[in-house]
Parts: structure tokens; sequence; C-alpha cells
């Protein structure tokens, strides 16, 4: 197992930059399988998920390439081989669910393993099934495994009204309905920058949808799409929390610049909310500058679906709040159990509770550092952030889950003057008695 050692306090300082996107290039890599031929994604971030991600593909006999100097994935789906996604990956990452809508509209027939449960408690895919009936796939459950056939080998399209926002059901369906032979309607479509990212690049392999943005789509299927190059956009998220961090724990009057960055895919709930605690923001064509100010205001938040607050950047915002004079609540309707970080802070001595599927925390209150555990991939971020200014060593144990979507985050905090190595560690080795001094 490896951890995260950060020495505190410390602060940020000068400069942050941001990686690929994980979600999006998870979507895009699902959308090479689409086309026969050699489809190549460039800016894809080294992260876990990618990598379990290219296994998935590999296993339904797409030839994949990572080259890992330019951050370029080559993906030839000439010869796919097989229709299943198995059990063995798809409960590593839940996107590898997208090979249901994939394969489903590819070859009118797949077989993939349901995913599990998450971190957070229940995550249903019962969107994605009914969207897939919708556009004609019969679908049984068989031994944890959704197995799905197009009546008459193809897809014939149809009319669905999503009856809550769903990126990944909207992707799923969105994958299957541009090789449909007939037409599909989709309302209530999830409009995540995520989504757009997927629609503009199936466009650009020949696909036909339009309202891409609004929550109607109309997608008009193709007999066949066309391999070719795809950029992915940069990860929100990440550059998300690392504004988070630099309000937090920048020095005032040193603003930090975080570079490469498409803030408009933040939404302005974010921004305003951020520009509310006090801090300062500066955005230009190709980075942002982020000034913390000499004292955080406490700031209150609800997680929405884009352009509202994201829930991937709840767990950052609860830590930063720790370190803002005042109480505040987190609400995230989103995923009301989403929350495993804050018994974790609490260790690290915040103010913090929960209550239903809110948070109230208060501040501003001193961290010491202390061995924490890492429960997903927002959490673990967010403990790490905890760990700049607890004073003292804050050991972050298990940050496998923080591997799966920030590319080589210890470098670049590193880089920005944050005192942090990565150490191996046996998980399961007894501990040491304190010895009492004599
Ligand atoms: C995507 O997950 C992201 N994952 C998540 O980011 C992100 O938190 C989430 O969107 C919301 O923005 C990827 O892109 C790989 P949803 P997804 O379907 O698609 C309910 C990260 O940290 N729902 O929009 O699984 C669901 O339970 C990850 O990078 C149903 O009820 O999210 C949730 O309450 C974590 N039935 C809500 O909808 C369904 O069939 C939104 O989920 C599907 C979803």
């Amino acid at each position: 197992m490896e951890k995260l050692i950060i020495k505190g306090p410390g602060r940020i300082r000068g400069s942050l930059t941001v990686s690929g996107s994980k979600n999006t290039a998870l979507m895009l890599m699902s959308g090479a399988l689409l086309a026969p031929g050699r489809t190549r994604l460039t800016n894809v971030p080294l992260l876990r998920d990618v990598s379990t991600f290219s296994q998935v593909l590999r296993v339904v006999g797409a030839d994949v390439r990572v080259d890992e100097t330019t951050g370029a994935i080559d993906i030839d789906a000439s010869n796919l081989t097989s229709c299943e996604a198995p059990y063995e990956l798809v409960k590593k990452m839940r996107a590898s669910f997208y090979m249901l809508g994939t394969l489903l509209g590819r070859f009118g027939q797949a077989r993939v393993s349901l995913p599990g449960g998450c971190a957070w408690g229940p995550r249903p895919v019962d969107l994605h099934l009914a969207g897939l009936k919708a556009l004609g796939a019969e679908i049984e459950l068989d031994h944890g495994y959704v197995v799905a056939k197009a009546k008459g080998g193809r897809l014939t399209g149809g009319a669905f009204r999503f009856e809550k926002s769903s990126v990944g059901a909207t992707a799923n369906v969105m994958l299957a309905a541009v090789l449909a032979r007939g037409t599909t309607c989709l309302d209530n479509v999830a409009i995540e920058p995520d989504v757009i990212e997927l629609g503009l690049s199936l466009v650009k392999m020949g696909a036909r949808i339009e309202g891409l943005g609004t929550h109607s789509l109309e997608i008009e299927g193709v007999d066949a799409l066309t391999a070719t190059e795809l950029e992915n956009c940069p990860d929100r998220i990440e550059l998300g929390t690392f504004m988070i961090a630099a309000a937090m724990a920048g020095a005032p009057g040193e603003p930090v610049r975080i570079n490469r960055g498409r803030p408009d895919q933040l939404g302005d709930a974010f921004a305003q909310a951020l520009l509310d605690t006090g801090a300062t923001i500066e955005f230009a064509d190709d980075h942002v500058l982020v000034e913390a100010p000499d004292q955080l205001r406490a700031t209150s938040i609800v997680t929405g679906v884009y352009p509202g607050f994201p829930t991937d950047l709840q767990a950052q915002w609860v830590v930063m709040l720790t370190q803002a004079t005042g109480t505040a609540t987190v609400r995230d309707p989103i995923y009301p159990d989403r929350f495993a970080h804050i018994p974790e802070l609490v260790r690290l001595g915040a103010t913090a509770g929960v209550s239903g599927d809110s948070a109230t925390i208060s501040g501003p209150t001193p961290l010491t550092g202390a061995n924490v555990m890492s429960t997903d991939l927002r959490a673990s971020v967010s403990l790490l952030m905890a760990g700049i200014v607890a004073t003292g060593e804050t050991h972050v144990l298990r940050v496998y889950h923080l591997d799966r979507g920030y590319e080589r985050i210890e470098e670049k905090l590193k880089k920005a003057g944050v005192n942090i190595r990565r150490e191996r560690y046996d998980e399961f080795a007894q501990p040491v008695p304190h010895l009492f001094e004599r």
C-alpha cells in the first residue's frame, strides 16, 4: 500500500497545472469503440481509472496503446472479439458500465457486469437500463450481469425522458443511439461538460446530434462512424480542487496561478461561492489566478447538477470551511451519504458533524497531523488538503483512491511549495506500543 505524508502547516505558492479530464476521457474511450479503425485521444491523464478502462477495452478486443510521454492513447477498434465487460473490471470502476450502450450500439448485443455499490452508498443504474430499453433493447439480468440484445440485431431509436438528470445514463444512451437505425429523442438529459464533450466528439466521428448543451437531444442514427483524432478537455474537478486549495492554503497577497483549466466548465455557482469566501479570482485566457483572503468567510453550499455546485468538490469545500470564520453547511442532495471524509477530518481536529444529507462545519479550527484513511477519490484529496494546513505530519493512507483521479498530484504540489512525499507501508503491520518515558 502507499500513503502520502504531508508536513504542515504549509502554503501553496506559484503555480499548478491542470491535467486532462478523467471523466471525459472515460467517455471518449468508450466512443472510440463505436468506429472501426484507429482513434487517437490526446491530453489523456495517466490515471488508475484510465488504465483500468484500457483493460476493459482490451478485453473486448481493442488494441490500446498508451503513450505515457505525450498523454495520447491510440485505440484500434477494428477487430473487436467480445461483447462482454467482466465483473473483475467493472467492480473496479463504474464507468465501465458505458460498455453496455457502446457494445449495444455497435453490435446490437452486450453482456456487462452490474456495477456494485460504492463508498457512499447505492448508485443505481435504472435510468441507464430504462433509456436503452426505449431504444429497442431487450434487457435481462443474469447472475449479476446485464444481458442486452437489440431486437432485429440493431437498435431502432426511440423517445425517452430521464426521470432525473444523470451524467452516466445520458452518456450510455447517447453512445447507443448514434448507431441506431432510427431517430432518438431524449429529454431531461444531463448537460455536464463531460456529456457535451462526448457529444461534440461523436459528431466529429460522424454522428448526428442536435441540441447539445440543452436538456433535449435529437440523435439521428447513422450506419457507421469514422475513427479520428479527439482532444480531451482539461479536468474541471481538478481545476476546482486547486482553486479551493489556493483560497485555503495560498499566501494572502500572492495569487496562485492555475494553468490549462477551463473555468467556464465549473459553472457560476462554484465561482460565486468562492468569491463569497473573500477569495479573489482573476480569469485569463489560459490560466486562473486565485488569491487567498486574510481570513476566509464561512460560506454554505448546496450541490446540484450542472451548472450547480459540483458534488465532486463538496469534500474539498468542507476542508476549506474548517479554516473559515463562522459556521456553514454543505448539503449534497446528489449523493446524500457522501460524507465519509468528515470523521477523518474530525480526527485532525475539525469541528464538523453530519445530519441527513448535510454537514455543518465551524471554524477557524487549528488542525493537527494524524493518520487518516482515504475512502474514495474526492474524500482522499480533501484529506491531503487538510494535511497542508495541519500542524505536524498527516499520513493519508490508501492513496490508490487518489491515484484514480489526480495525475502526479504530489509532484504538482511539491513544485508549489508543499512538503509532501509518498511512501509504501504495510497495512497489516503490527502497531509498536507507545513506550512511556521512564
Ligand atoms: C458521474 O457519475 C461522475 N462519474 C461522478 O464523479 C459525479 O459525481 C457524478 O457524475 C455527478 O456529477 C464519472 O463521470 C465517471 P449520475 P454518475 O448518474 O454518472 C442517480 C468522481 O469523483 N442515478 O449523474 O454515476 C445517482 O444515484 C465521480 O469523479 C439514479 O438514480 O452520476 C445520483 O444520485 C464520483 N439512477 C444521481 O442520479 C441511475 O440510473 C446522479 O448520478 C443513474 C443515476
